[in-house]
């Protein structure tokens, strides 16, 4: 049985009701998972006000403010969830960013403070998180990243995104074998197209989601509860046996040549 009472997960990437991480943080409750959550810091302070609105219903016991590119902020938020909770068991990455501008055009156009924002914000993060979680993963644990297909193939405007998600999954494979000694398990859930605030800023994901009508064997793409029930999945013992994989849950189009 899928079962995560008395596992402290904590779920990175909350934006809004849309989020991929708010699907997940929903199923991880479900299960039974005492949940944190982050907000990304904003002058007005808006995105901590949507944030807390939107999780009441799941009641976490931590809400942090983190900027992956703030090193301070992420120690801090570290601190916190040692200082509240001694152990972490369920670690969620599910952020990144790139300028909209770069996401659509030519890739050849890319600035080099472009491709080096992307890659850190999207990329480096994970392994920054791993850094942090190693020491608070005390019983073993699962380290969860969010990937999509573009990071290896290419598909339309995804450039520079595509690029950071390659990173992003062979820092999967190198931190599953790093951290597998210390029963830390590391996976990607390779997502097909959900229309999000981050994906709305790639050109032309409403035509992406179309195609999968068409073309994906499931004749659909895929909702935020199926990523969120992969996620449970991964994150529990029923899946005690699998590290360093990237498992799609796209509808199936992965496999599919035309
Ligand atoms: N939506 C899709 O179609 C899709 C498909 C496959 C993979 N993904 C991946 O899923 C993940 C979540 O994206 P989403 O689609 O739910 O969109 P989203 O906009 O809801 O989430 C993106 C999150 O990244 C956070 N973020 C951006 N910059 C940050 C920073 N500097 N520090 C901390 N957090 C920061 C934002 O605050 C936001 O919560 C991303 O990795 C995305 O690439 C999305």
């Amino acid at each position: 049985m899928l079962d995560l009472t008395g596992k402290n997960a904590f779920v990175t990437g909350i934006a809004n009701n849309r989020s991929i991480a708010w699907g997940i943080a929903q199923q991880l409750h479900k299960a039974g998972a005492n949940i944190g959550v982050n907000y990304l810091p904003d002058e007005k302070g808006r995105n901590e006000k949507k944030v807390r609105q939107l999780v009441e219903p799941i009641n976490p016991s931590l809400i942090l403010p983190c900027n992956v590119q703030d090193d301070a902020l992420m120690a801090e938020m570290f601190n916190a969830i040692a200082e509240k909770w001694g152990k972490l068991d369920i670690l969620i990455h599910c952020l990144a960013f790139a300028n909209k501008e770069y996401l659509g055009g030519d890739y050849s156009n890319v600035p080099r403070d472009a491709f080096l924002n992307c890659l850190d914000i999207s990329a480096y993060s994970l392994t920054h998180f791993a850094h942090f979680a190693k020491p608070l993963m005390t019983e073993g644990g699962s380290i969860l990243t969010l990937s999509y297909l573009g990071g290896v193939k290419v598909m339309p405007n995804y450039n520079v995104m595509g690029v950071a998600k390659s990173a992003l999954e062979m820092s999967v494979r190198y931190l599953a074998a790093e951290l597998g000694p210390q029963n830390i398990r590391v996976n990607g859930i390779s997502a097909g197209p959900i229309r999000t605030l981050a994906s709305s800023a790639v050109g032309g994901i409403l035509d992406m989601i179309k195609h999968m009508d068409n073309t994906a064997p499931l004749k659909r793409t895929v909702t935020q509860q199926e990523v969120g029930n992969t996620a449970a999945f991964l994150a529990s013992d029923l899946s005690s046996g699998i590290t360093g994989q990237i498992i799609y849950v796209d509808a199936g189009y992965e496999i599919m040549g035309m």
